[in-house]
This record gives structure tokens, C-alpha cells and sequence, in this order.
């Protein structure tokens, strides 16, 4: 036998030696959740770990995961009902919960990379992240929204605006309006391809952001195309976008390694709050090794092209000296 692939993997230090595919902290982006109030920290049901933060503990969290070398977080807020509006107006409100959340962070951590969440969902009284007339999302009249929310996150501080919002247009739309404002260096990570999942319920119960009627099938994509990711990444490209998002990761790599092999962009992998809650849920029956699992399952993102990985994970792999 000429060829032995087994050589290669006959000792520790081979097996690294020839290792393609590493992780390191700069990879990962740290989902935070965020709501009103002080000294809150209550944690999500279906996402054990994984709480939310009034923004006395978001500084906190941040201060704990800085130290172990977590420098990016991306911020969700849970909005109170009663704050709620078919506008979505609280989303650009001065000195929202968001927004003072921005800054906070920014002002103890300056170091710290913050990604803010451009989406109308958490601050909709309908659920969605357009804004809804008969049952119809309308696109271009929520570009506006979207507009005021990007704006409003840059002057409080934000680094990158990632808007997850599946409108069309809304890239260049936000670009606009950064450049206008001045904004030149405020970055945008599109999620580019984003599709219709049923693993975003963890997240919708996190933040109360459920859709109040219908589905999102009419902005975020059928989990059963992939060329249609081709466009979408091609229009946020050329709208500007300085980073690529796939979401969900897992059931997407192809489209992770099909948009990594058609841009020269930075592309980023969202690996949902339902992927979370079936690695934490599987553990605790103590059917998988934590350990192993996890690492396994964000090393497959990072082989499949992604250089960032959002993920409720990345605490704990730090945390618990796994990286
Ligand atoms: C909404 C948004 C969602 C997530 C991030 N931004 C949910 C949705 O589209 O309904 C999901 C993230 C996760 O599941 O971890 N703009």
C-alpha cells in the first residue's frame, strides 16, 4: 500500500500537525439578551445557561467574558408589551433600553466590538420584522424603520449593524444613511441568507418576539434553496456589505461553503438558539458528550467557510478551557 492515511493521524502531535481547521476566540460573537430593570438575571427556559440581563449584569457579563478573551457580543432586547407599536417606534427611541445598553457597554468596554440586532420583531405589536398593512409585510415602508434603527444604534456606539430583517433593499438603504450621518466606518454584517427555521423558537420565547399571526415565509427563505443564497448574498455584496451571514448554521453548511466559495467577504454563521437548546437538552440526558459535541459542531461551521460564528456557546468554550 503506497498511500496509509493512517500515518497521519498515528500520534497526538501528527494529528495537530495536520490539522486543516482551527478555532480561536476572535472567531466567536457572543448573543446577549437584554431587558429592562436592575439586578435582573433571569434565565431562558429552553436555553439553559443562557440568561437574560438588566443592563447592571449585561456589564457584568461583559467584564467576565472580556477576561477570558470574548471581545464581540451581539445584543437582543426584550421589549416590554406595553411599549410595543405596529411602527416599532421604541426602536429608535432616545434612551432605550437598547440604546443605553449600547452605550453602557461601550463606555466601560471600549475595546469591545458591539453588533447590533437591526430588526423591527422585539418592538412590533404584530411580531414581525416589517411592518404589516392587511397581512402584507411591507418592504420599503419598513426600510425607513430600519433606517432610523441603524442610525440610532451608530450614535450610541454600535461597531457593526447586522440587520436580520430579510427586507429587500435594506443594505444599501442602511448604507445610505450611515454615510449621510457620517457613519463611513460603522460596518454591516447582512444576514444574507437567512431562512424560514423552526429553530429560531427559543430565541422567540427569549424575547416574547414570536410573529402575533402568519409566518415570516414571505421575507426569509425556503429552507429548501440554495442558489437562491447566490442572489441574495450578490445584492448585499454590492449594496455593501462588509460581512455575509448564513442562518441557521447547521442545516446550512452547504450554503456557508457556497457563499464562502463565491465571495471574497468575511462570512459569518448564526448558530441558533434551537441548535443550542438540542446540544443542552441531549447532554442533560446525558446522551452526548457536552464537550465533544459542541466543539465538533462549531468546528464544522469554521470547515464549512465561516470566520465568525455567532453562538450561545462561546462563554462556556472559553470558560470551561475547550478552545
Ligand atoms: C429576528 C431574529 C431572529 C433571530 C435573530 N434575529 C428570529 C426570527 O427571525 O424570528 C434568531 C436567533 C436565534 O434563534 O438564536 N430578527
Amino acid at each position: 500500500m503506497l498511500q496509509r492515511p493512517r500515518r497521519n493521524r498515528k500520534s497526538e502531535v501528527i494529528r495537530q500537525m495536520v490539522q486543516e481547521t482551527v478555532l480561536q476566540p476572535a472567531n466567536l460573537i457572543f448573543p446577549l439578551f437584554i431587558v429592562d430593570g436592575n439586578a435582573q438575571k433571569t434565565e431562558v427556559n429552553s436555553m439553559p445557561g443562557i440568561f437574560r440581563h438588566s443592563i447592571d449584569h449585561l456589564l457584568r457579563e461583559v467584564e467576565s467574558c472580556v477576561k477570558l478573551g470574548l471581545k464581540a457580543f451581539d445584543l437582543f432586547p426584550n421589549i416590554e408589551e406595553s411599549l410595543k407599536d405596529k411602527y416599532a417606534t421604541e426602536s429608535y427611541r432616545e434612551n432605550s433600553l437598547y440604546l443605553r445598553a449600547i452605550k453602557e457597554v461601550k463606555q466601560n468596554f471600549p475595546e469591545v466590538c458591539v453588533v447590533t440586532d437591526v430588526a423591527m420583531d422585539p418592538y412590533s405589536s404584530d411580531g414581525h420584522d416589517g411592518i404589516v398593512e392587511n397581512g402584507e409585510i411591507l418592504n420599503d415602508e419598513t426600510l425607513e424603520v430600519l433606517g432610523k434603527m441603524a442610525l440610532a444604534h451608530a450614535h450610541a456606539g454600535a461597531d457593526i449593524i447586522a440587520p436580520s430583517d430579510m427586507m429587500d433593499g435594506r443594505v444599501g438603504y442602511i448604507r445610505q444613511v450611515l454615510d449621510d450621518n457620517k457613519f463611513t466606518n460603522v460596518s454591516i454584517m447582512s444576514y444574507a441568507a437567512k431562512y424560514a427555521s423552526a429553530f429560531y423558537g427559543p430565541f422567540r420565547d427569549a424575547l416574547k418576539s414570536a410573529p402575533k399571526h402568519g409566518d415570516k415565509k414571505s421575507y426569509q427563505m425556503n429552507p429548501a434553496n440554495q442558489r437562491e443564497a447566490l442572489i441574495e448574498a450578490r445584492l448585499d455584496e454590492a449594496e455593501g456589505a462588509d460581512f455575509l451571514m448564513v442562518k441557521p448554521a447547521l442545516p446550512y453548511l452547504d450554503v456557508i461553503k457556497l457563499l464562502h466559495e463565491n465571495s471574497e467577504l468575511p462570512i459569518a454563521a448564526y448558530n441558533v438558539s434551537g441548535e443550542y437548546a438540542m446540544i443542552k437538552s441531549a447532554v442533560k440526558n446525558g446522551w452526548l458528550d457536552e464537550q465533544r459535541a459542541t466543539m465538533e459542531v462549531l468546528l464544522g461551521i469554521r470547515r464549512a467557510g465561516a470566520t465568525s460564528i455567532l453562538t450561545y456557546h462561546a462563554k462556556e468554550v472559553l470558560e470551561k478551557g475547550w478552545l
